[in-house]
């Protein structure tokens, strides 16, 4: 068992993600724990996440110092580094530079075999870095390992307690050597050998679904995404005779969507009931202009609509539904508290009371590669599992603005020719999601002699694995060109295309 004390950190449960990728159980601690509770679980690790506040600050969370004298291995990432500096009589300060994104790691090349930590990783390798303290002076019974152009002291340890630090993320895919990296913290300097796998993980949630649900009977909202078809198939194999699978249609959803999830669950021996709701969505969202909002609005109507369902199930007990990591993380639903809200998801605000119905949530733990390695180990077809991810709000938050029928059917359009294009490319198979954002603003342009003042839009097309990071990708200039000419001949009211450039962090995916 790997313990993972969450400081509040965006990627504490990637921590987890990528421990278990590598074959290691692991659970997540609110870093104000008891250490007595910490000792009685007996971890072969210890690893102190990131976290958002600033070891400087006044009452900046902080750990048990007894931590530090137990000899369990322990490797403090991003805060947890900077604490372990403190802690150990180091410096740390504001950055001049704060670095986010991609930076070029340099190891100490003198030092480079000596540290278990960076075995087999190359003297230099991009990491993924999200600061803005840095550790201005090194305790002194530390080495350091590595530095980046802005950051000194990106790794440090201290061999003989077993105690390591790194100032990068080696936990977010884009870190090249980060698995490597916490692949040696745990086999070579804990010594830990693997026995968790995607198998195990189905073969216990088969059975805890099963005790959960006993004889009831499930309403499954499906959203028609990778996640919900997963859901719905690990479902039907465990729960057969007990599910009743529904599938809201709330206006917003991809050109010919509804139409092709359908099918795809037909096909699969799934037969799903359609709910039209596409009015009162759209009513509801009237005049509403804010990101959050929209969020809101719809998540709370697609709970109403779930529940004017599920009145028609008699003897109805669970609901579920698709929820992933990504959903629950991002709104801030963490173990300490202390992770900061960046965007409320759909579908994690939970049940009202009246509703009466248990949740049942499969898919909560997993990323969103790993639902992917549960659908292969399902049995599904590589044309689901590979299926780009597309948001549970829909189309309402890539509108900025305003979400009407028109600006609706408009963005389909755009986004439908824009993956169109995409699709010829033989660059698409790289390509984790990509749509395109009416941005709500307007711009000068010339249509056939006359002055146009019409909508500008973007479109953003990115690498990724989980949705927690991601790079932009670089689509040629001849793609781009037919791709712009395409939406601006073919879309009434649009005049200008921009392609968006930028990584997350410090960008989210989506523009809301
Ligand atoms: P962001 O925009 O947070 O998106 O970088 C990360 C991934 O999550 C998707 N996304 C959502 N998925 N409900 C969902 O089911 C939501 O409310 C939601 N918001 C964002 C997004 O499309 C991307 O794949």
């Amino acid at each position: 068992m790997v313990i993972v004390i969450d400081f509040g950190s965006q990627y504490t449960q990637l921590i987890v993600r990528k421990i278990r990728e590598l074959g290691f159980r692991s659970e997540i601690l609110p870093f104000n724990t008891p250490i007595e509770e910490i000792i009685n679980k007996k971890p072969g690790a210890i690893i102190l996440s990131g976290g958002p506040r600033s070891v400087t600050e006044k009452n900046a969370p902080t750990i048990n110092p007894l931590i530090w004298t137990l000899g369990i291995p322990l490797l403090g990432i991003c805060y947890g580094m900077q604490l372990i500096s403190q802690q150990f009589g180091g410096k740390v300060a504001s950055s001049p530079t704060k670095e986010y994104g991609s930076s070029l790691l340099v190891l100490n090349k003198y030092l480079h075999d000596e540290s278990p930590l960076f075995k087999d990783v190359p003297s230099q390798d991009t990491v993924w870095m999200s600061h803005g303290d840095y550790i201005s002076s090194l305790p002194s019974s530390f080495t350091a390992y590595a530095s980046t152009e802005s950051c000194p002291f990106a790794a440090m340890g201290n061999p003989e307690k077993r105690i390591y630090g790194v100032q990068f993320h080696p936990e977010v895919t884009h870190t090249h050597s980060g698995k490597k990296i916490l692949h040696n913290f745990l086999s070579v300097v804990a010594g830990l050998k693997p026995d968790w796998s995607i198998k195990s993980y189905l073969e216990e949630i088969t059975s805890s679904i099963k005790a959960f649900v006993g004889e009831g009977k499930v309403i499954v909202a499906l959203s028609g995404g990778v996640d919900s078809t997963i859901m719905i198939t690990l479902l039907s194999k465990t729960l057969p005779g007990q599910i009743y699978p529904i599938f809201i249609d709330h206006g917003l959803l991809r050109f010919q969507e509804a139409d092709e999830v359908l099918q795809a669950l037909a096909k699969l021996g799934i037969p799903v009931n359609l709910v039209n709701a596409q009015d009162r969505f759209f009513k509801a969202l009237k005049k509403v202009k804010d990101g959050e909002k929209k969020r809101k609005i719809m998540g709370r109507e697609f709970i109403m609509v779930l529940e004017a369902e599920a009145q028609k199930i008699p003897g109805v007990t669970h609901l579920a539904q698709g929820t992933i990591y990504p959903d629950v993380i991002e709104s801030a639903v963490s173990v300490s508290g202390l992770a900061a809200k960046i965007k409320t998801h759909h579908n994690v605000g939970g049940l009202p009371k009246r509703l009466r119905l248990k949740l049942v949530e499969p898919l909560r733990y997993l990323f969103k590669d790993e639902v992917r390695e549960l659908g292969k180990l399902l049995g599904l077809p590589l044309s689901i599992i590979e299926r780009r991810p597309f948001p549970g709000p829909g189309l309402a938050v890539r509108m900025l603005g305003e979400v009407t029928m028109d600006r609706a059917n408009k963005l389909r359009m755009v986004d439908e020719i824009f993956r169109d294009e995409l699709k010829k490319w033989e660059g698409y198979k790289n390509i984790w999601q990509a749509f395109a954002v009416l941005t709500g603003v307007k711009t000068v342009g010339v249509k056939g002699d006359e002055r146009s003042y019409e909508e500008l839009v973007a479109i953003r097309a990115v690498s990724s694995t989980d949705g927690m990071t991601a790079d932009w990708i670089e689509i040629p200039p001849a793609v781009l060109r037919k791709i712009s000419e395409r939406i601006t001949r073919e879309v009434a009211g649009v005049n200008r295309v921009v392609y968006d450039i930028t990584t997350k962090p410090p960008s989210t995916i989506e523009w809301e």
